[in-house]
């Protein structure tokens, strides 16, 4: 049986499944709860300086697809709006009470130099494992300088985590704004500043839609709205891509990364870790099933590894980085061609209509003697484009086949064809 624990810049954890700083970890009542169910871990609902933060209502709001399940979830809440006292007094009972879980604490205060020195201090003394600075929070916390105002700022970023690490001797990790052009600048910033780690993706600038009776965009508060942070199965891909260029990044190459952005389920987990996250983090899709969610996810992840042959975490951890890079690096040369099985279609057309309007025009559509149609592929014109493979709806019904071309890997610095290709 694969053994799912973890050590994280230093921080330990029986599994690597940690929920993100958000609702469900806003207070003892709900982490307990959590940790009852299974999680490894939890960062704590963002703490800022006193007085609390006030929200607004409605605040949810969100994307679904033609099944009505949610693909984007947008919020416009703010950090905690507990006491900071309430929330140290709980975090220390947890913390006493599951010695054996991660325990970070999410902070997000003004950008003074005294205000962090406080702060972080409080947090030690409550035996907490780690700090997560929020540098992330797109909506409402930037109109007062705090949140992503200072993740875009790489200068900002750095002095803040230089104070954190100064005045605490408890493992930091800085979590990323994915609004930014190029997430590998505020990375580089946080471990000049003596990060422990980093975790991203806190969540995107978003508006999910309107009501169009009232003009106005979700979520409605009384006649207005504003934009939100968008998380869930839709941020995964951002968050991926954002996580392989920091895990790729010769400057940050082998830093403690955490995966966070739509991970719903073991198999989002494992494609974080593959590309170098030593932990991940969870948010919407407890919000959406509850914490219950994390049994299917450690049992899911750990049969995987075994059927793999991966012992443990750090077995597969960034095996996928080295795999991942530039397009001038491709191989000009592999070429895979379009495949129907003709036993699995439904002759439905899909593939033939998507190729024939946007494609290559390469899947013929002939006309039997009983009128209906089959759909063959003309593997001279067919270019393995990939777009009837995503448009046929019946499962490994098209395949992508790799064709022999007996020619040598070949990429765009090497091709005769570019004009400034390298000697
Ligand atoms: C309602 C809500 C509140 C959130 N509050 C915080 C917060 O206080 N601090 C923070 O760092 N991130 C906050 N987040 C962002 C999440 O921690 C996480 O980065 C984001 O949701 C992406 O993960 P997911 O796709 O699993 O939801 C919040 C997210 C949601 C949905
Ligand atoms: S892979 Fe692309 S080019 Fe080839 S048959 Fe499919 S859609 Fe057409
Ligand atoms: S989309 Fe798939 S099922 Fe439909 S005709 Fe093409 S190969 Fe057959």
């Amino acid at each position: 049986m694969a053994d799912l624990s973890i050590e994280f810049a230093g921080i330990k954890a029986p599994n690597p499944f940690w929920l993100a700083s958000a609702p469900p970890t806003d207070k003892q009542y709900n982490v307990e709860r959590a940790f009852e169910a299974g999680w490894g871990g939890v960062v704590w609902k963002t703490l800022g300086e006193d007085p609390a933060a006030v929200n607004v209502s409605s605040r949810y709001s969100a994307s679904y697809d033609a099944h009505g399940d949610v693909v984007g979830f947008n919020n416009i809440e703010l950090i905690t709006d507990r006491p900071l006292e309430v929330n140290l007094r709980e975090i220390e009972e947890t913390k006493r009470n599951w010695p054996d879980r991660a325990l970070i604490v999410s902070l997000m205060v003004p950008c003074e130099e005294d205000a962090w020195k406080r702060i972080v201090k409080q947090v030690e003394q409550t035996g907490a494992d780690g700090l997560e600075l929020n540098f992330g929070c797109p909506h409402g916390m930037p109109e007062r300088g705090m949140g992503a105002a200072v993740g875009q700022v790489p200068e900002y970023v750095e002095m803040v985590t230089r104070w954190c690490k100064q005045y605490s001797s408890l493992p930091v990790m800085v979590k990323m704004t994915p609004n930014v052009t190029d997430v590998r600048h505020p990375a580089r910033a946080a471990f000049r500043g003596g990060a422990d780690a980093v975790s991203l993706i806190n969540t995107v600038n978003s508006i999910t839609g309107l009501d169009l009776d009232r003009m106005v965009a979700r979520p409605i508060v009384g006649s207005q709205s504003t934009h939100g942070g968008m998380c869930g199965p839709a941020v995964k891909p951002i968050a991926l891509n954002m996580l392989a260029e920091i895990a790729r990044d010769p400057e940050t190459a082998g830093k403690r990364l955490c995966g966070i952005g739509g991970i719903s389920n073991w198999r989002d987990a494992a494609e974080f870790i593959a590309l170098g996250a030593g932990s991940v983090q969870v948010c919407t899709a407890a919000m959406l099933h509850g914490f219950r969610i994390v049994e299917g996810m450690k049992d899911g992840l750990s049969r995987w590894m075994d059927e793999k042959g991966y012992a443990r975490i750090e077995d597969f951890r960034g095996l996928a980085v080295p795999n991942t890079t530039d397009w001038k690096y491709l191989d000009i040369n592999y070429k895979s061609i379009a495949q129907i099985d003709q036993d699995k279609c439904i002759n439905c057309g899909r593939c033939h209509i998507a190729c024939e309007d946007t494609s290559h025009q390469a899947i013929n559509k002939l006309l039997q003697a009983d009128g209906s149609n089959i759909y063959t592929v003309n593997d001279d014109e067919c270019v393995g484009c990939n777009l009837c493979e995503i448009t046929c709806p019946v499962d490994q019904c098209i395949t992508m086949v790799p064709q022999e071309t007996g020619l040598p890997y070949m990429n765009w610095t090497q091709d005769p064809r570019n004009p400034y290709r390298e000697a």
